[in-house]
Parts: C-alpha cells; structure tokens; sequence
C-alpha cells in the first residue's frame, strides 16, 4: 500500500502527461459535464487554454454514451480535453488526441485492456481511482482539470479556487464534514491565494442569501426537530432568541448575524438535538467563502457558488454557469431566472414525492417513478434530498426514475454510512443498467443511468441482488 505522497506523485505524472498533449495541441475542443463540477473544470480548462493562446471551442454534455464518444471521436480539434466526464467510456475513444480528466470510475473493459503500450496510445487518461485515490471524495473533475491546468503553468495556481466550487458541487465535503485527501492540497493554494476563508460554522445551505427561517427549515442533514420543515417553528426560534429576523425591512441571513447572535443560534441547535437524542455531529463543519465576490452575494458561498452553477447545467444553460467562473458580470442576470426555475422545479418535485407518497419500499432500496413530472436532470437531486426527510428512511438507498427523451432516467442516491457496509451505488447501477440494456455509472453513494422504457422494474429486482450481495 503506497502512501499518500506516492500516490499524489504518480497523478501528478499522469497530470504531466496530459499538460504535455495540451500544449502540444494546434486547436482543443473542450467536453465537459453540464453540473457544477463540469462547469467549473471547463472555465478552468478554457482559462488555461487563454493563457496558451490556443483556439478552443467549449461543448457540454448532459451524460456521457455512445453518441457523445462518437461526437469526440468525429471532432475536427487536434485535441479533445474531456472534463469531469469520458472515464467510464473509455474503450468507446478511439480517435488519436484525447485528455480525459476525470475522477468517475474508470471503463473496465478498458482498464483490463491497458499494457504498457500506454504511452503509444492517443489517449491521455488522469483519474484518481487509477493511482490507488479515492475519487468520490478525495478529488473531483475541476480538481483533476486543476491539476493538469497547474503542471502546464504553475500561474494557473489562482484558478484553484474553482476547483473547490466543483468539488463542493459533488459534495466531496459531505462525508468528513471537511475536505480530505488531495482536495486539501488545492484548498491551501486557494487560501493561499488569499481568493477562499476557511470556517467551522453551520453546514447549512444558503449563508449569503437565504432568510433565516429557510435557513434552518430545509436542514435535513441532521433533521432538527420542530425546526426541520417548520417554517413556523423556525421563525418561533429567532423570536425566543431575541434576534431580528429583518434589518430595515429586508430578511437577514445567517451571515448577516453578528458572532453573538450566531453562537447563541448553535447551542440552542445542539441542545435541541441532543435534547431529543440525535447527534449534532453533522451540524457544523469546515466551510468555504469566496472572499473576491461581494457579501449577500450567491457567489460569497461556495456551496450557494456550486449551487448557481447546477441550475445552469440543469436548464441547457451551462455556458452561462462558466461565464460566471470567469467573471463576467453580465452572466449572473442571465443565470437569475435558471436558478428561480431550479428553486421552483425542486420545490415542485419535493410537494409531488410528499403528497402523492411516491415512495415505495423494496427489501434492499426505496424507489420512486416521477414519469413525466419531474425533469430528468433534477429528478437526482430530489432523490439525495428525500432521503431521510419527512418519514423516508435514509438507511436504504433510494433509487428514483423519471421519463427522459431516449428512455428512462435513473438517479440513485444513498446515504454515506452505507459505503462503510459495502454498498457500491457505481457498480450496482452499471450493472443493473447494462443488464436491462441501458447504461450508466458514477460515484459509491451517487449514480446515474438510462435505461429502456418498461424495464424499471427488471432494474429494480437487478439492482436489488447486487445491493443484498454488496451489504451482506
Ligand atoms: O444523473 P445523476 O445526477 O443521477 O448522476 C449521478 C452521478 O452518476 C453523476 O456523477 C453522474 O455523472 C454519474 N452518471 C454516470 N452515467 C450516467 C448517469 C450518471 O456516470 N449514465
Ligand atoms: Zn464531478
């Protein structure tokens, strides 16, 4: 077993590799994901490529299948950079010029295929998993394009904070409640950059901008009682506590708190949680502030940064969300009504599980069929915010389905705790998917797949077997 310092230093050769390609490129066609972690990894690919003075065009990708392989395969562009995507389709690639940074896991068929000839190959693949690095947690598709951005230019060391918007997006902070692994590394070249702060404060969403009783109302992670979908119940808190839920008419957030106010806030929290025996462990954390962007500011927070960026991604718009990476002011009206559609789709979604009881359970999962009402790109994040809510276990995992226009969209959604017991969503749902004749892949405790209309439930009795056989 090599130690983290060897396994860093074999990335980063690989990393080194791809920066060679790169600048040896004429013209590079930029594929990246549509979702925070793409987005940010494409405005640092495309920034990196600026400073080289290499013409580039950016194209993103809702998911990646046959047809996306075979647009990469058919570019004109002497290079291909894929970011925060290509890894699972690698044995699809086979046009000369390819850089796959990415931290999904890796192709078998294609790992299984690779010998020595390696560096005979076109293709230039930098992944975590390949160098004994966990890329659910440790590192993410910006992190990756990062990497490679630094070791083209060491200048590049200033887009690091991008880095930890993509990282943040895939939640690589969730499970240590603080960045771990390589994520630390490209968290102290942004501190030193002097462009992130890092704080211990409350987890919440929404720190710049959210009213406070929102604040408090959607924390389901952990679920406070009385407080947790209590909107009511929540503005009753502030008013015990003496503190002013408006300042001249205008609803405060939790940043506009002043440190007393802000501690009184967090012993009442952890006594309400500890009062009714549930742990406050998850309640506070390490979290990050973009120090360049104004205060109240979406682009303050780096969760609400990430935030912004996915509902770019979800509404075809992810162009907009890498103008924003790069500081085009204009791009954040643009992106306004993106993120009020995100805000009313996802409170549309939630009432339609709720109130139509949606969730069915199985022995192994929870699932849910949305049809046609929830869009096939939001359907995922639904999925990983039911869990645990309102009376919906968190305990099994929850596989969700939502009619999409090449067949059926799943997004399965676990919680961490079941990783420690074996549970592999990335395999499980591959499988499953390929065994239906659909196709899919991700992370251990988040996955995705598109399967054939009418074959949701062979998936569901599929993916059950892998799920009993991952956790027993
Ligand atoms: O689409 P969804 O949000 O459910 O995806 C969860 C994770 O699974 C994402 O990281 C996504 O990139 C990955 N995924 C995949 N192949 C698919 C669908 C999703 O690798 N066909
Ligand atoms: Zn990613």
């Amino acid at each position: 077993m090599s130690n983290d310092h060897e396994r860093y230093a074999r990335f980063e050769l690989d990393a080194s590799r791809a920066a060679a390609a790169i600048k040896d490129a004429d013209d590079v066609l930029i594929v990246a994901h549509i979702d925070a972690d793409g987005i940010s990894a494409a405005a640092i690919a495309s920034r990196t490529l600026d400073r080289l003075g290499k013409p580039h065009d950016v194209t993103f990708l809702k998911k990646m299948d046959e047809a996306s392989a075979d647009y990469v395969n058919k570019s004109s562009a002497s290079l291909v950079w894929m970011v925060d995507l290509g890894s699972g389709y690698l044995s699809y690639l086979t046009r000369q010029g390819v850089v796959v940074a990415d931290h999904h896991v890796p192709d078998p068929k294609w790992m299984a295929g690779q010998t020595s000839l390696f560096d005979f190959s076109g293709l230039v693949h930098v992944n975590p998993h390949c160098c004994g690095m966990d890329g659910s947690g440790e590192i993410s598709g910006a992190g990756v394009t990062y990497v490679i951005s630094k070791q083209i230019d060491p200048n590049n060391k200033d887009l690091a904070y991008l880095a930890i918007i993509g990282a943040t997006g895939d939640v690589q902070d969730h499970a240590h409640l603080r960045f771990t692994g390589y994520n630390r590394r490209i968290l102290s070249d942004a501190a030193d950059n002097g462009d992130i702060t890092v704080d211990n404060d409350l987890r919440l969403f929404g720190r710049e901008t959210r009213p406070l009783t929102q604040f408090i109302q959607y924390c389901n992670d952990p679920v406070i009682p009385g407080l947790t979908s209590d909107g009511t119940g929540c503005s009753k808190f502030f008013t015990d506590l003496n503190i002013d839920l408006k300042d001249n008419g205008t609803w405060r957030a939790w940043n506009d708190l002043d440190d007393n106010e802000k501690d009184a806030v967090k012993i009442s929290l952890i006594e309400i949680l500890e009062r009714s025996g549930s742990s406050a462990e998850r309640l506070m954390g390490e979290v990050c502030t973009l120090t360049g962007s104004k205060k109240r500011s979406e682009l303050r927070d780096a969760k609400e940064f990430a935030t912004l960026l996915n509902s770019c991604g979800r509404y075809d718009d992810a162009p907009v969300g890498m103008r924003i990476c790069l500081g085009d002011k204009n791009a954040l009206s643009d992106a306004a009504k993106n993120r009020s559609e995100h805000k009313k789709q996802l409170s549309i979604a939630m009432n339609l599980i709720r109130q139509k009881n949606l969730v069915r359970e199985r022995e192994w999962v929870q699932y849910f069929h949305a049809h046609g009402e929830i869009r096939d790109t939001v359907v995922g994040i639904a999925a990983g915010m039911i869990l645990g809510l309102d009376g919906v276990r968190n305990d099994k995992p929850m596989i969700a389905f939502a009619n999409a226009d090449d067949g059926v969209k799943v997004s399965a959604r676990a919680d961490k705790s079941l990783v420690i017991k074996g549970l592999d969503l990335s395999f499980a749902v591959k499988t499953a998917a390929e065994h239906v004749g659909g196709f899919g892949g991700g992370h251990n405790v988040a996955a995705g797949a598109t399967i054939p209309a009418g074959r949701e439930y062979d998936f569901l009795h599929m993916i059950e077997r892998i799920i009993a056989s991952q956790i027993t």
